[in-house]
């Protein structure tokens, strides 16, 4: 086990490189399940949820590894649609590869999936959506999922769940006829995952809109392609909320920043000025945020980011002023609050929403991580506190930020990883 151990109260420096999106990359793993061939995706971040991911990948027969940092699967060989329960359980992003299974198997079994722990995630949209174009789901110790006659539909989703869009781009790319997945999501991932499906033959348009439209096509390529998903807007969001809660100067490329853009307005006219030097790099002069964030509420994209929400309250802290955060996507993630307490950060949980007093100083303490972006605050919170914090429950930060800690470390931030 390892935790991290961080020295606050340094402002922070540096050009910061940020890695391919996360949400891109774990659905582009179960896509290439569809492509019967070689699939490269370049500057994957190597993080726990795409080692098992790709763990995946090989349990039912393919190959994946890494040359340098472009992740190479082939799937040509695939045999299995069952997948290993101490692989699901891990990792909520199992339950995309149900779609691409059906496609190509026209069955796929599973345990349901694990994840974060940041509140309830049933997968009835999920299971609604994929019974409408004709799968017929058994739930049991496995929950079974086997596709009939796949006909394409006019599929309207109860909530633009990220999840069940794409599963449903992937269960429906060789249906007969046209399937419309309405009031689907509009998260850029999602435009990944449509460039990247057309790529090896599929014809699906409308992503990033409120309706997504699969065109079904009889056979998919299985040649070699390359992909390159989009910069991690959330990693981005990151280290501008702890651009602002520190202070300094940060340099972003303009591909990574940009669908991080509106995150660095928000915090812009607080706590930071956005300079484009070129048309290659961005820079943001941090200072310490003049007065609260005012309200806030997570929402689908194009809303404020729930994955964003834990770093927004840990900027909040130290912010000279009230903040309100209500998460309507997550309403029960706040577990994360109680550890940042512990910094002396003036913060109060009322139902799905926190409420954080600016605090001038917060000093360093002692904190848990128990999820991801929960994790991702506390290191925010200990970067900006005086004096030294100790961060456990680091595995959950490796699996979705790709070597924080050296990214930390190049722009001046004293943070050790160390063996426990
Ligand atoms: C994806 C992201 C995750 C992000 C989330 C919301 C990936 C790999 N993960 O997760 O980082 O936090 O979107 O932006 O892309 N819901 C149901 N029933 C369902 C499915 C979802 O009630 O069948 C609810 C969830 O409990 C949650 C909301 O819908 O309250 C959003 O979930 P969803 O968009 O599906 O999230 P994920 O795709 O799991």
């Amino acid at each position: 086990m390892e935790r991290f151990e961080i020295v606050g109260g340094q402002k922070l420096y540096g050009e910061v490189g940020i890695s391919g999106a996360k949400n891109s990359v774990l659905p582009l793993i179960a896509a290439s399940i569809l492509s019967e061939g070689k699939t490269h995706i370049r500057n994957c971040p190597k993080i726990y949820d795409v080692e098992v991911m790709t763990e995946i990948i090989k349990s039912l027969g393919g190959k994946a590894y890494f040359d340098g940092n472009t992740l190479i699967l082939d799937t040509a060989d695939l045999n299995g649609s069952e997948l290993p329960e101490k692989l699901t359980g891990q990792i909520r992003a199992s339950l995309f590869t149900v779609g691409p299974l059906l496609t190509r198997f026209g069955k796929a079994a599973m345990c349901l999936p694990g994840g974060c722990n940041i509140g309830k995630r049933p997968i009835d949209i999920h299971v609604a959506a994929l019974r409408e174009i004709g799968v017929g789901v058994t739930y049991g110790e496995y929950t079974t999922f086997r596709r009939y006659e796949l006909e394409g539909k006019r599929v309207v989703l109860r909530f633009p769940s990220v999840g069940a869009t794409e599963n449903l781009m992937m269960a429906s790319v060789k249906s007969r006829g046209i399937t419309y997945i309405v009031n689907c999501a509009k998260e850029p991932e999602i435009i990944d995952l449509q460039n990247y499906l057309n790529l090896i033959g599929a014809k699906i348009s409308g992503a990033g809109t409120d309706v997504i439209t699969v065109e079904g096509v009889e056979k998919l390529y299985s040649a070699e392609v390359e992909f390159t998903p989009s910069p991690d807007r959330i990693e981005a969001g990151t280290f501008i909320f702890l651009g602002a809660a520190c202070g300094g100067e940060l340099e972003f490329s303009v591909p990574s920043l940009r669908n991080s853009l509106f995150i660095a307005k928000i915090v812009g006219n607080n706590a930071c000025k956005i300079i484009q030097k070129d048309d290659k790099i961005y820079i943001l002069k941090f200072i310490r945020p003049k007065k609260g964030f005012g309200k806030i509420v997570t929402a689908p994209y194009p809303g404020f980011p729930t994955d964003l929400q834990p770093q927004l309250v840990a900027c909040a802290s130290v912010a000279d002023g009230m903040t309100v955060v209500e998460d309507s996507v997550f309403p029960e993630r706040f577990g994360y609050v109680k550890e940042l307490k512990k910094t002396g950060a003036d913060l109060s949980v009322y139902a799905n929403a926190c409420v954080a007093v600016g605090r001038k100083t917060i000093a360093g303490a002692c904190m848990s991580a128990a999820d991801l972006r929960g994790g991702a605050a506390m290191v925010i919170a200990a970067l900006a506190a005086e004096g030294k914090s100790i961060v456990g429950g680091i595995g959950h930060i490796d699996r979705g930020y790709d070597r924080i800690d050296e990214k930390l470390r190049k722009i001046g931030a004293k943070v050790a990883r160390i063996e426990i």
